[in-house]
């Protein structure tokens, strides 16, 4: 199995350079692929950091370049990199522009590849399938590039998409890595845990990913680690949010409009309860168990305390409920 894992890894490599070289010498590369990619606000010194790269869009260009090299089928298909159907193969992200996924060490576990057109019937991102090597619940994106950074400052910001990540990183905020769309998991918090112990999520404008994020926050707080969270300007995502302005003015941004997760959730969800006493009970359940995970009993404390004022509910019933919670657990 090692041998295998091995293999696809050098495959990988190869596919990732072919994508590279594609892009920048290739007629089709450059006036599709590059022309994309500068039009998004990309350097080519970013370009370069990030590996990016341009799949022709032909059936199998890559697949035939791959096999003429002498690379094997089996680990072609095997990284998903070639589907093979009724003896036919065919290249898996064909016409797209490719994003390489790394490991913490910079190895090459996959990849995310974007359509250039506005076909609505076709998936915008296409990404490698689950295989030994890559398992996309225990990546993030930008990780290899952002590790030094996040540990000196010890702070990991985390958006939502490739995008998102490099134009911070070209900005120059470069501790932050991106879930890649889905929900955080626990191994990807274990990612993160060995570098910092404080993590900053960014959110879009249109506040639609918030509620969805709360799962994953609760898993943060278990681990022991701080939540902030910054929502951005309406309509704005990271990429767009820091393609506007200087490293200067994202970081005043950050420092002024982060909040303390507990703070934010506690608010978020008085909002919405506004005066009804039973949406206010059951959201009141909802912030304790979020409290509930954290492991530090002084910090769960202070956190009793704010989330009384905010919510203007005695301490004392809500350290009772608290209580019941950890009874229950136990
Ligand atoms: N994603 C995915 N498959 C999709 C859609 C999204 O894997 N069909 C993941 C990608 O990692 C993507 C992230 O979810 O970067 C966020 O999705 P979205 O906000 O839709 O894309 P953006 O990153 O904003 O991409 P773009 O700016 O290129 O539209
Ligand atoms: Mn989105
Ligand atoms: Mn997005
Ligand atoms: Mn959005
Ligand atoms: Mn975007």
């Amino acid at each position: 199995l090692l041998n295998e894992q091995e293999s696809m890894y050098i495959v990988s490599e190869f596919a990732k350079k072919y994508f590279q070289s594609t892009l920048f010498e290739s007629e089709e590369g450059k006036a599709i692929g590059l022309t994309y990619f500068k039009e998004r606000g990309f350097t080519n010194e970013t370009i370069k950091e990030f590996g990016l790269g341009y799949s022709p869009d032909k059936w199998s260009a890559f697949t035939d370049e791959a096999l003429g090299k002498g690379y094997s089928l089996e680990y072609l298909e095997k990284t998903g990199l070639t589907i093979v159907k009724e003896d036919k193969k065919f290249d898996r992200f064909k016409g797209r522009v490719m994003f390489p996924i790394t490991s913490m060490s910079g190895r090459i576990l996959g990849f995310g590849g974007r359509i250039l057109t506005n076909d609505k019937k076709a998936a915008k991102y296409l990404n490698s399938p689950e295989s030994d090597i890559y398992h996309k619940s225990k990546v993030l994106y930008g990780i290899s590039h952002a590790k030094q950074e996040i540990a000196k400052q010890d702070n990991c910001f985390l958006v939502e998409g490739y995008t998102d990540v490099i134009q911070m990183y070209q900005a120059g905020v470069k501790n932050v890595v991106a879930s890649s769309g889905t929900a955080l998991t626990p191994e990807q918090i274990r990612l993160i845990n060995r570098l910092t112990k404080n993590i900053t999520m960014l959110f879009d404008g249109d506040a639609a990913g918030i509620r969805a994020s709360f799962r994953g926050v609760d898993l943060i707080l278990e681990a022991g680690m701080n939540v902030r969270v910054c929502s951005l300007p309406e309509g704005e995502d990271p990429d767009s949010f820091a393609r506007k302005h200087t490293l200067e003015q994202l970081q005043s941004y950050f420092e002024e409009n982060a909040t303390d997760f507990i703070r934010f959730k506690a608010s978020i969800l008085m909002d919405e309860a506004k005066n009804d006493p039973i949406k206010k009970a059951e959201l009141t359940r909802d912030i304790i168990a979020s409290i509930s995970k954290i492991p530090d009993n002084i910090q769960r404390e202070i956190y009793v305390q704010e989330c009384s004022r905010i919510m203007d509910i005695s301490e004392e019933v809500l350290f009772n409920s608290l209580a019941q919670l950890n009874r229950k657990e136990i």
